[in-house]
This record gives structure tokens, sequence and C-alpha cells, in this order.
């Protein structure tokens, strides 16, 4: 074996060590591959089964790195299936960062709708502003790599890695969800996956074991493996390029490791959304930047029942509204915020007038809801109305 490649394996062997111990366990295993066998592996299946997403294609095509930051933003806590659909309005409204640099918040909003968490594309485009006003139209002086990108707002540790590796060919090893709980089978570790020491491990190791030549196949390999074969539930094995090296596979403890997850209290809030209308109009509401929670979206105008100020506290324009009924309850769930929300209605005398405040007709008003709870809110308005 050449001796940068024994020299590998000792420092794999060592992390491995660590992550051993913080599992609690005394003896260290043997690593049985080197990162070469490890992440041609993955390569190799990834050039083979990898999935024709639409930011792949673009990428083949046109090898622009704006589509692979917006499809890296999307893929954030959310599914492929979600984001597709969204991806392909997104770019059609923005086909490049210098037009996403020029669009109105409002026009931002508008094409991400129904993909939850929109302060990161609030930081998006301010990013994309960001990088053209230090370029020269219509030339762009692209952030290259993990540093500069991270000095972008908004771009954190996942999305350097990501963008830099698929689109600059640096080697900067990813570690989402799917990673870790391939990980923790890859070496049996019976703990929670998302657990931060094991995170800082496993991008360490990763680190060590990413394609130097092809770092964003790596990564976008390890990634879809993953996510399409070593599934939370029944992991298909039979299909996994790495299982030779898997210790669950081997021993069959795949249903052992990783623990589940470690899931933050919930927190219970509960809310008043109140649909207001005049004369056949339906008063919609931008919520405020300093709103604790929901941010940035237009809504309903919203009275809290608790002090904390999580949504637009619209107190003062109901106040005005003599006639608020209670049309029912719905229940929706954001990361670890539990909202039941009660769902009124409310006749207003008159247009109201307010900064935030925009009047609509019934036809309009989804398609300028951001946030999916007010969607849920005025789908059920809407079918309580007709019943
Ligand atoms: N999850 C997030 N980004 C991804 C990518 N580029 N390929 C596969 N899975 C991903």
């Amino acid at each position: 074996m050449p001796i940068t490649e024994q020299s590998q394996l000792v420092q794999l062997g060592n992390t491995c060590g660590e992550i051993w111990s913080s599992a609690g366990k005394k003896k260290s295993p043997k690593v049985n591959f080197t990162p070469q066998e490890f992440h041609d592996k993955i390569t190799n299946w990834y050039k083979k089964n990898k999935r024709e997403l639409p930011w792949r294609l673009l990428w083949e095509k046109f090898k622009n790195p704006y589509h692979i930051w917006v499809s890296e933003v999307m893929l954030q806590q959310t599914v492929i299936k979600a984001v597709i659909p969204v991806y392909h309005r997104f770019l059609s409204t923005f086909p490049s960062l210098y037009d996403l640099s020029c669009a109105q918040e409002e026009q931002v909003r508008k094409a991400v709708r129904g993909l939850g968490y929109y302060s990161r594309f609030r930081r998006l485009h301010a990013g994309a502003r960001k990088i053209c006003d230090q370029s020269k139209h219509p030339q762009i002086n692209w952030p290259k790599n993990f540093q500069e990108w991270k000095e972008i707002p908004g771009v954190g540790d996942y999305t350097a890695a990501a963008v830099s590796s698929i689109a600059f060919n640096k080697p900067n090893a990813v570690v989402d969800g799917n990673v870790e709980r391939l990980f923790c089978r890859l070496w049996d570790i019976r703990l929670a996956p998302n657990l931060p020491q094991l995170k800082k491990i496993f991008q360490k190791i990763n680190q060590l074991l990413i394609d130097q030549q092809a770092p964003g196949d790596y990564n976008q390999g390890l990634m879809e493996i993953g996510q399409r074969i070593c599934l939370v539930g029944e992991p298909l094995c039979a299909s996994c390029p790495l299982k030779s090296h898997c210790i669950s596979y081997q021993k069959k403890t795949y249903h052992l490791a990783p623990a589940p997850k470690i899931k933050p209290q919930p927190i219970e809030i509960n809310m008043k959304l109140t649909v207001i209308h005049h004369k056949g109009l339906f008063g919609v509401l931008k919520r405020p930047n300093d709103a604790k929670f929901l941010k940035d979206i237009p809504g309903f105008l919203t009275e809290l029942q608790h002090g904390t100020r999580y949504a637009c506290d619209g107190s003062s324009q109901l106040s005005s509204l003599k006639k608020v009924r209670t049309m029912g309850t719905i229940k929706h769930q954001i990361t670890k915020h539990k909202i039941n929300a009660k769902v009124c209605i409310a006749e207003s005398p008159r247009k109201l007038r307010h900064s935030f405040l925009t009047w609509l007709q019934a036809k309009q008003v989804d398609e300028n809801l951001t946030a999916n709870l007010d969607r849920k809110a005025w789908q059920y308005y809407l079918k309580t109305v007709t019943d």
C-alpha cells in the first residue's frame, strides 16, 4: 500500500476511534476500506444511478453556479418532490442571478410560496444582491471556495460545502441528515444521528473520505445513497454499493442504528387568524420583519394570546372590527412550534388602511399568501363558507 494511503488509513482509524469512544465502546472497529475504495464506490454508483434532477440537467448544460445555489437553498429541510415545482417556478421568474438581485421582495415571496422557512429566501435574495454589487454586470464575480461562500448572507457550512464542491470542484464534504444516518449504520453507531458531537466527527471523517477529483459527485452520491437506499425504516441493503463495508449490514443491526433522533420539546402556540372582508374584498397583511415567528410573510391579521410577538400583532386593526366570529380551529406544525390557530371571520365596516394591508379579490388571495399556515386557514375558510 502506498505510504499516503497508509497514513490516511491511520487517520481514518483514529477518527473512527473517536466515534467509537463517544458511542461508549472500548474497542475501535477496524476500518476495512481505504478512502479511495470508499469514494470510488460512491462516485461510480452516482455516475450510473443519479436521478435526473432539474438542477443537475441545468448544471450539465450551462455550468451556472446560480442553478446549484438555488437548489441547495431549497433542498434544506425540504424533500426533493416538494422542491421541483417551486424550483421551476423560481427559475422562470428569475432566470439569472442578476434577475433575482433586481427583484422586489414581494416577487421573491410569490415565487417560493408553499416551501416554508421563508427567511432562507430573504437571505438568498440579499446574497444575490451582494454578489451582483461586487460584480461588473454582465460578468459575475462568483465566490469560489468555502470561505468566500461563507461571506455571503445566509450561506452556512452546508451550503458553502455543497455549492463550492458541486459548482467549483472544491473538496468540501457535506453532512446532511441522510449522510448522518448512513454513517451511523456504516459503523453501527446506536446514537441519535443528529447529536452535535457526532456531526462534528462525521464532518471530519467525511473530509478524509471525499473524492478530491470529483467532490461534487461524491457529495451528491453519498446524500443520494442515504436518501434512496439507506432508508429510515427498511434500508435496501442489497442494492447498496457500500454494503461490504457496512457493519450494521454485516451484523443485521440496521434497525438499531441509529437511535431515534433527538427532537426538541414542542412549543405550543395559540393564535387567531382573522379573515377580514369588506364588500367582496379580503384584507391580507404583510407581517413585519421583526415578528419572532412566521417572519416576513403576508398573512391574515393576527391576534396573539401570549404577550410574545410571534406574528404580527393585529389587535389595533382588529379592535375596530365589531363582529369577529370563530369558524373553527386548525392545527399546524413548523419545526418545533405546534400551532393551534382559530380561524375567524370579520366584516370590516370600511376598507381599513394600513401600510402592511392589501385588499384583494378572493381569487387573488391564495397566490399572495406565502406561509402554509395562512394558506391552510384560507382553504379552511373557503371550505367552511361553501359547505
Ligand atoms: N440533498 C441536498 N442537496 C442534494 C444534492 N445536490 N443531491 C442529492 N441530495 C441532496
